[in-house]
């Protein structure tokens, strides 16, 4: 059988994407011997072992790069995390979190109601909120207002900043912003960046990731008013 085949069904991670991955950054060995080619066969005679925190959403390995470039929050700050899918990013955050910290996850689809319920579950600093990011009560935040919005929702690049600006009333006045932006462009259009501005949001870098080229991730923050 496959080694990324055989590694999702021994347990080890959750999906084969990252069986690949874990498998393609030199992280498994089989029969003591680093192993990089996920179609390799193997059997029950193999003795398979993989480097520890491996099975993570590609999420946290993308944030935790970003982080490294432009730090977005600290260990006691309050985060909000628009679109938490299976909780790459909550599970970055919650590692940096000291006690008084704290993360509020929002994502409308139930799909991952088992991830993100096991995450709040084992993690007194983690809420998760089903509901749509378009629609929710921004009263219903009850850790407002935030030192940090992160925004990674699978949408137009126009639709996705129009759900930040509608949530940036939550952002504390000079608190930080990530913004996903799902393009084949290589800069980030002009009018993009206009619509954050206008709405106080102030960009201050563009990341690209080894990640994939197909995204690109605009931080900032929010003007402080004199
Ligand atoms: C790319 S995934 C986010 C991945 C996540 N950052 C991680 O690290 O695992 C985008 C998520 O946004 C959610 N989403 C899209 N539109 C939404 C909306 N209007 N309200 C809440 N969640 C939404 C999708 O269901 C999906 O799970």
């Amino acid at each position: 059988m496959r080694l990324d085949i055989y590694l999702v069904e021994l347990g080890f991670v959750k999906s084969r994407g990252r069986a690949k991955d874990a498998i393609e950054k030199g992280n498994v060995s089989v029969n003591g011997t680093v192993c990089t080619k996920p179609s390799k066969n193997v059997d029950t005679s193999d003795v398979i072992e993989i480097a520890e925190g491996q099975d993570k959403p590609k999420g946290y390995f993308k944030l935790e790069y970003i982080c490294e470039k432009y730090p977005l929050f600290k260990s006691d700050s309050f985060v909000l995390d628009l679109g938490s899918s299976a909780g790459g990013y909550v599970s970055y955050v919650l590692e940096i979190l000291n006690n008084s910290g704290h993360v509020t996850g929002i994502e409308f689809s139930k799909d991952f109601r088992s991830e993100l319920g096991k995450l709040s579950f084992e993690n007194e600093n983690f809420d998760i909120i089903f509901d749509d990011v378009f629609t929710i009560d921004l009263s219903n935040l009850s850790f407002s207002p935030y030192d940090t919005i992160l925004n990674d929702m699978t949408l137009e690049p126009k639709d996705s900043i129009s759900a930040l600006i509608r949530i940036s009333p939550v952002l504390k006045p000079g608190g930080h912003f990530l913004q996903v932006i799902k393009t084949n462009r290589p800069l980030v259009p002009k009018s993009l960046i206009s619509m954050l501005n206008e709405a106080d949001l102030q960009v201050e870098d563009v990341i690209e990731t080894p990640f994939g080229k197909k995204e690109l991730y605009i931080v900032g923050k929010k003007l402080e008013k004199v």
